[in-house]
């Protein structure tokens, strides 16, 4: 079946833009960069867009779709009704580059600001050695395409330019929750993740679980186990006379 689909897209750069309206052929099948793709090719030949896989693995072709962080790529046309307009919007909590590009520079700064695996000194490359248990745990959070799906939907930086400064967002809560689990890690990332990351921000709202692709429970499985580790750290009394007495070198 093919049909002529109403697309409303956002044109414009850093100075500004407005959505604009196009009729473009849409197949059974297809998937919304499909029609993207089209519009390109047919009507607007300078329209930017992102993108690579096509296969969900890439993590570039993150946009709105009807007001919803999704990956253009994932998101079939069959989704809506033939007759709906269907509007795609660049992501909103990051800079514009030009159209549905965004500048999500950001999120690579943020990643440089956690410290990397640190294993043991003695320990040499090949001699790691993981229970099953402990590598399913961390899995996981390396399903992770970094899509910033999850940074641009959360709150805390979506409608708070200002936050920016002193938030990492849920794609590096999981990546300091998959350090923290890591048998092998000697590195202490708490402090850093409540002082620095500002995990206290978060209010659990789960709104950056919703709009994952890889269906990472951040919330439940990173975030609230991260806030755990803090709340322990620096109010339980036993554990704050324990680390005085047993102090990790
Ligand atoms: S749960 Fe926390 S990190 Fe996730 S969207 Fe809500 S406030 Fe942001
Ligand atoms: S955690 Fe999920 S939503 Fe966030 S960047 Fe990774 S894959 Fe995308
Ligand atoms: S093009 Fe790679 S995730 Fe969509």
């Amino acid at each position: 079946m093919s049909y002529q689909a109403n697309l409303r897209v956002w044109r414009g750069d850093d100075d500004g833009g407005a959505l604009q309206e196009f009729t473009v052929e849409a197949n059974e099948g297809e998937v919304v960069l499909d029609v993207i793709h089209r519009l390109q090719q047919t009507q607007a030949g300078d329209l930017a867009v992102r993108w690579n896989c096509k296969a969900g693995k890439c993590g570039s072709c993150s946009a709105e779709i009807n007001g919803m962080p999704r990956l253009m790529c994932m998101t079939r046309m069959s989704t809506f009704d033939p007759s709906e307009t269907i509007t795609v919007t660049p992501l909103r909590t990051f800079p514009v580059i030009r159209d549905l590009v965004t500048d999500v520079s950001f999120n690579y700064e943020k990643a440089r600001e956690i410290p990397s695996f640190t294993p043991p000194k003695e320990l040499q490359p090949g001699e790691y050695r993981m229970q099953q248990v402990d590598v399913n745990r961390s899995q996981e959070f390396r399903k992770c395409i970094e899509c910033f799906l999850c940074q641009n939907v959360c709150h805390v930086m979506r409608d708070h330019e200002e936050n920016k400064k002193a938030f990492a967002g849920p794609r590096y809560f999981i990546r300091t929750a998959e350090l923290e689990m890591h048998p092998l890690d000697q590195a202490d990332r708490r402090d850093l993740a409540q002082d620095e990351a500002g995990l206290g921000l978060c209010n659990i709202t789960k709104c950056c679980t919703e709009v994952c692709p890889e269906n990472i429970k951040i919330t439940d499985n990173a975030i609230i186990p991260m806030k755990e580790r803090v709340a322990g750290h620096r109010y339980d009394p036993l554990v704050w006379l324990g680390n005085k007495l047993f102090r990790r070198p």
